[in-house]
């Protein structure tokens, strides 16, 4: 893929502010964010509602292949309504953030066929240029050639107690323990799939949020992509 703009992929386990930060810097550089995680989400938000088994790989692509799923721009302004995603027209942006589609994500993005179908879907989402792509497999397979990647760390209890604090904010009555099982058993087979796993690609600069407000982490990282930036036109 050949484009004249910047492309950016972050990649790391659950809950790691791996969206938070995503939108933060591309609003900051005026970038395009894509949430690669949403596209499973809303794969998996289908599924559950068709009462497909989530094992039936053939039955899922199929439904994959008759899904059509676009993505739009909100508001920039506020981080939780930053962008609008819809399957077949509608508007799933807050559904797929429930917990049952937490509980069930990972076992559908571990399917390689699946995996495969929306690399097309992700590749053509990043054509433009000008982008920070996030997920768990972008530096890796989906977008090799990024100009900047990033593997986001952070304690695992400090993982747990964000997405906990995130799901009451929202209204949800879940169990601190339940969140803590979901984000163990997600990490665990995002991580030990067969095609395509949560790795950290070897030229991906490591970020530890452990204990760092999201102001440090923004900073280090605008520096990192600036300093990139400058190198980049000096050589041009
Ligand atoms: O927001 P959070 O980090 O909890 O998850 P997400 O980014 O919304 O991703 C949800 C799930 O989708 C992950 O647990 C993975 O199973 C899957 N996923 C993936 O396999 N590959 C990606 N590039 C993005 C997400």
């Amino acid at each position: 893929m050949k484009n004249n703009g910047l492309t950016i992929a972050i990649d790391g386990p659950a809950a790691v502010g791996k969206s938070t930060m995503g939108k933060l810097i591309a609003r900051e550089l005026g970038f395009i964010y894509i949430d690669t995680g949403a596209i499973y989400r809303v794969i998996t938000w289908k599924v559950l509602k068709n009462n497909i088994n989530i094992k039936d790989e053939n039955m899922i692509s199929n439904l994959v292949s008759n899904t059509s799923i676009t993505i739009e721009r909100a508001n920039c302004e506020s981080l939780n309504d930053y962008y609008h995603i819809f399957v077949d027209g509608e508007d799933v942006t807050e559904e797929i953030r429930n917990p049952r589609i937490d509980q069930n994500v990972s076992q559908i993005a571990r399917l390689s066929k699946i995996r495969k179908q929306l690399i097309h879907l992700q590749r053509k989402l990043a054509e433009k240029g000008n982008i920070v792509m996030e997920g768990r497999d972008i530096g890796s397979v989906i977008l090799p050639q990024a100009d900047i990647k990033f593997f986001f760390t952070a304690s695992e209890k400090e993982r747990i107690k964000r997405r906990y604090k995130e799901l009451i904010d929202k209204g949800y009555s879940i169990d601190y323990e339940v969140v803590k099982k979901q984000i163990i058993q997600r990490d665990k087979i995002d991580s030990k799939r067969k095609y395509a796993p949560l790795i950290r690609a070897k030229d991906a600069i490591l970020i530890d949020s452990t204990g760092k407000s999201i102001e440090e982490v923004k900073d280090k990282i605008l520096k990192i992509i600036n300093k990139f930036r400058e190198c980049r036109e000096k050589i041009n």
